[in-house]
């Protein structure tokens, strides 16, 4: 069998012959046989829209590798900063890259001053943190003139340190500015997940367990990349206008903010709240069928049609967690709710899995975060994801400005009248 697929245009007769690589066409077969020809694709559901090396996904048989390396080995043996290096260079580490990444990292953590003093408290008090930390992200790049020096190797290493390294200290920021506690600095003796806890909850003496300086590096690097998200592609189609990264990175966080991308951690936990206990779980389950109480949060992936990978480890992850802090009581919720849902035709059928988010809100909420800050805890470590693919985008030269055509359905040419004649 060839691997080649042959197009042909009925109102022209026209025929085009491209090879098929990986499961993937070039589209300019379409151009090819006419160059007003375009292919109608919304939400870009059959549309491979870059080539990628950092972030392999199987949707049907739950596989996700982060540049070859399987998400449930870096997520038993590595660390969030390990990971974030191998996802920006291609490979693991050795001992002294990873000892200079770690100090390099460790070493950008402040923010200057202005943005605590100036920046943040000209917000609302009850201003939500994800908010605050979008508007913030863009705010920094004021700081960084270099930061438009995108075409300088040195200044986007630069940058892209900057951002790993400050987003713990934006997003801790964010919130003790929310509750109206006073700022604290970052203690690069620590961590980088100790570090980020230190700076939210320290309020005099502050000791962190390890058990959960664990838990949230596991977290950070189930959430550091996920390929061609809604976010990372955000990323893309702005850093395709040359944007900076800061910009750039801001858009891939608002985008991450929706309900149904890296909000629905918060919609699940409000969502399990609502059911209030598991015997009104059958119940809620008839209710999402009929459409009455919108989807099940927390459910459903475009590209998983089998049980998130994510969300598996995730869900072990809790029970460590739940040593520490006691069980969550939403838990059982959800895992009655996870239970009648895969035995339902109505999710088994459309090969809907708990995904990433399903989990994370009930450790997140055990941990003491309040569920405002729960999308900004997703954005904190997939910062790197989104300057991993804003890095492979500049180097590609397959790319330009991300310009997608329409099928315009509106109204002809038609004369402009007055008032009086409308
Ligand atoms: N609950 C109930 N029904 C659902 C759900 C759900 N969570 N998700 C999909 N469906 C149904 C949908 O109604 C449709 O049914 P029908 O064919 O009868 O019209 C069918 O399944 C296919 O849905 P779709 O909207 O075409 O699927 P999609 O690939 O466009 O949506 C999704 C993917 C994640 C947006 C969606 O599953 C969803 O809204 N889930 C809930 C929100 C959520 O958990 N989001 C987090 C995603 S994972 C983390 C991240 O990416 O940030």
């Amino acid at each position: 069998m060839p691997d080649t697929i042959t197009i042909t245009d009925d109102r022209t007769g026209k025929t085009v012959t491209v090879p098929i690589t990986d499961g993937v066409f070039p589209a300019t077969a379409v151009r090819e046989l006419d160059p007003n020809l375009y292919i109608y694709d919304p939400a870009f559901m059959q549309t491979a829209a870059c080539k990628s090396a950092i972030t392999y996904l199987d949707g049907d048989k739950g596989i996700l590798r982060h540049r070859g390396y399987p998400i449930e080995q870096l997520a038993e043996k590595s660390t969030y900063l390990e990971v974030a290096y191998l996802l920006l260079n291609g490979e693991l580490p050795d001992k002294v890259q990873m000892d200079q990444w770690k100090h390099d990292v460790t070493h950008h953590t402040f923010i200057h001053e202005n943005m605590r003093k100036r920046f943040v408290d000209g917000f609302h008090y009850d201003a939500h943190p994800m908010g605050m930390f979008i508007s913030a992200v863009a705010a920094l790049g004021t700081f960084y003139n270099d930061a438009k020096q995108i075409d300088d190797k040195a200044s986007r290493d630069k940058q892209i340190l900057r951002l790993v390294a400050k987003m713990p200290t934006l997003a801790a920021m964010c919130y003790r500015f929310s509750v109206g506690q006073p700022f604290v600095y970052p203690d690069n003796s620590l961590s980088f997940p100790a570090n980020f806890l230190n700076m939210m909850w320290k309020i005099g003496d502050y000791e962190i367990d390890p058990r959960l300086e664990r838990a949230m590096d596991v977290l950070f690097i189930l959430h550091a990349d996920h390929e061609q998200n809604c976010g990372t592609t955000a990323m893309r189609v702005v850093g395709s206008s040359d944007s900076d990264p800061y910009s750039s990175c801001a858009a891939a966080a608002a985008a991450l903010y929706g309900p149904a991308h890296g909000g629905a951690n918060e919609g699940v936990v409000r969502m399990l709240t609502e059911i209030g206990s598991i015997e009104n779980v059958p119940a809620f389950v008839e209710d999402i069928k009929s459409g009455k109480a919108g989807r099940l949060m927390g459910f459903g992936h475009r590209v998983y049609k089998n049980y998130d990978p994510r969300a598996t480890i995730i869900k072990n992850a809790a029970y460590d967690v739940f040593e520490v802090t006691g069980k969550n009581p939403l838990l059982d919720i959800a895992l009655k709710l996870e239970e009648v849902a895969l035995s339902d035709e109505y999710f088994v059928s459309r090969k809907l899995y708990p995904n990433v988010d399903f989990y994370s809100g009930l450790i997140y909420q055990a941990m003491g975060f309040p569920i405002s800050m729960f999308t900004v805890l997703f954005a904190i470590p997939r910062t790197v994801g989104w300057l991993s693919h804003w890095q492979e985008l500049l180097a590609d030269k397959d790319q330009k400005i991300s310009r997608p055509r329409q099928w315009y359905v509106g109204t002809g040419e038609r004369d402009y009248v007055g008032f009086d004649e409308r």
